[in-house]
């Protein structure tokens, strides 16, 4: 359940109408709100309320935003972060060192110091190399770094291929056929503390039985990891859980996650570690957009929007649906093509969709966008960096100026060698 809604034939995010908005920071924008991601996070901590004290760590990646990680904070969640950048914003934003996890396949070494230096909450080992390289730096500074061993459990995780990451051929964590003796190795290193295992499949998973398969094979790696002797005190069970991008669209809750990992990982003895992203902030934002004119075209028209694949490169790049609906509809609908101005035809958020009868000028909203969206913008085309807010109530604040592309311009320079 999300807080956009319409009232009196406009579109709200909460109590603010969308409308208000487009005029007050101009368009194309994102908008979040407060109450949409509050009600997610609690919703998925009373999920897990069957497991004893879980660690549950936002995937910044989904939604980096400063004020969007301050609302999670406050929710008492930790981080979860595969940068540098993310770590310092979690940080920034209130996130308890403690509680942040840092995952990533190419952690370079300045980031492995970062951690470090920071008394991060544990590292997500991904590789044997990676841990080595991590001991030494632990060694050097005087420090012990808790760690997790990622494995790639050999799962499919049914969803896109590219947001698939526990097949044998993904990138993603160290065969689970060779985790106990990785493991054990690492543990004898001075500078770590192994003290648990990692897994994360994929992103947007539509059923749970991929992640019921993946915790099995967990599970038998901690019996596993412990008949050999060594000690695990943490699993990190990822994140994953899919969201519906189309109205009426089913997909598993977070109370029959929570309940089916209760159910597998009985008698594990271990903490919990949760990353869930997407289904935080997915459907907790919008990206409202202006149509800029309507184009006729052979078999249908084309609803030329100012919001493009830089803005939200979803639809291009995985050919995501993201519902499109009129600030205010008039009930009249229409079956069109719905493109961004971008100069290649990748920049199309839809073909053929039958949605609200819009006219050039008019406002409109593609849904599901508070993760993934944003955070994934690029200045393609000159164009600039979209501006974020967060509602609150009857209240709404900017949380991220618009970039112009003048301001990205101002970066660059032309040596006088040119000249
Ligand atoms: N943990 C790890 C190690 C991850 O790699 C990810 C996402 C998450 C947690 C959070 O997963 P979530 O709960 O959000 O599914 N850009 C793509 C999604 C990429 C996901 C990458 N990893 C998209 O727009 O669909």
């Amino acid at each position: 359940m999300d807080h956009f809604q319409i009232r009196d034939g406009v579109l709200h995010a909460e109590d603010v109408p969308l409308t208000q908005i487009a005029e007050a920071v101009g368009t194309p924008v994102y908008v979040y709100s407060r109450a949409t991601l509050e009600r997610h996070a609690r919703v998925y901590r009373e999920g897990l309320s069957a497991l004893d004290n879980p660690h549950i760590a936002f995937a910044v990646k989904s939604n980096p935003n400063l004020a969007v990680l301050r609302v999670l904070a406050n929710m008492r969640y930790g981080a979860d972060v595969v940068s540098g950048g993310e770590l310092t914003r979690a940080l920034a934003a209130g996130m308890k060192a403690e509680d942040i996890v840092f995952s990533g396949v190419g952690k370079t070494h300045d980031e492995l110091q970062q951690g470090l230096e920071c008394s991060i909450g544990q590292f997500n080992i991904e590789s044997e190399e990676e841990g080595y390289e991590l001991a030494a730096i632990a060694r050097r500074f005087g420090k012990t770094a808790a760690c997790a061993l990622r494995v790639n459990p050999d799962v499919d995780a049914r969803t896109h291929e590219k947001i698939s990451t526990g097949k044998r051929e993904n990138k993603f964590g160290v065969p689970i056929d060779r985790a106990v003796e990785i493991y054990a190795s690492l543990a004898g290193e001075d500078g770590l503390d192994m003290r648990g295992v990692a897994v994360h499949i994929g992103s947007q998973l539509a059923d749970l039985e991929p992640l019921e398969t993946a915790f099995g094979k967990v599970g038998q790696l901690i019996a596993d990891l412990r008949a050999r002797g060594c000690k695990v005190t943490h699993a990190d069970l990822g994140g994953g859980l899919g969201v519906p991008y189309k109205s009426g669209e089913e997909y598993p809750s977070p109370a029959a996650y929570g309940e089916m990992v209760a159910r597998v990982s009985a008698g594990w003895d271990v903490r919990l570690m949760f990353e869930p992203g997407r289904v935080i902030a997915g459907n907790a934002g919008v990206l409202l957009t202006r149509v800029v004119r309507v184009k006729r075209g052979i078999e249908r028209p084309f609803v030329v929007v100012d919001a493009a694949m830089n803005d939200l490169a979803r639809p291009a790049m995985y050919g995501a649906w993201h519902d499109f609906e009129a600030v205010e509809p008039t009930g009249q609908r229409m079956t069109a093509h719905i493109v961004g101005p971008i100069c290649e035809t990748g920049d199309t958020f839809a073909m053929d969709r039958e949605c609200d009868a819009l006219i050039a000028g008019e406002l409109a909203v593609f849904r599901t966008a508070g993760a993934y969206g944003a955070t994934m913008a690029s200045s393609y085309n000159s164009r600039g960096f979209v501006a974020e807010v967060l509602v609150d109530g009857d209240r709404f604040a900017t949380v991220a100026d618009r970039i112009a592309a003048g301001a990205i311009m101002d970066a660059e320079r032309v040596p006088e060698w040119l000249d």
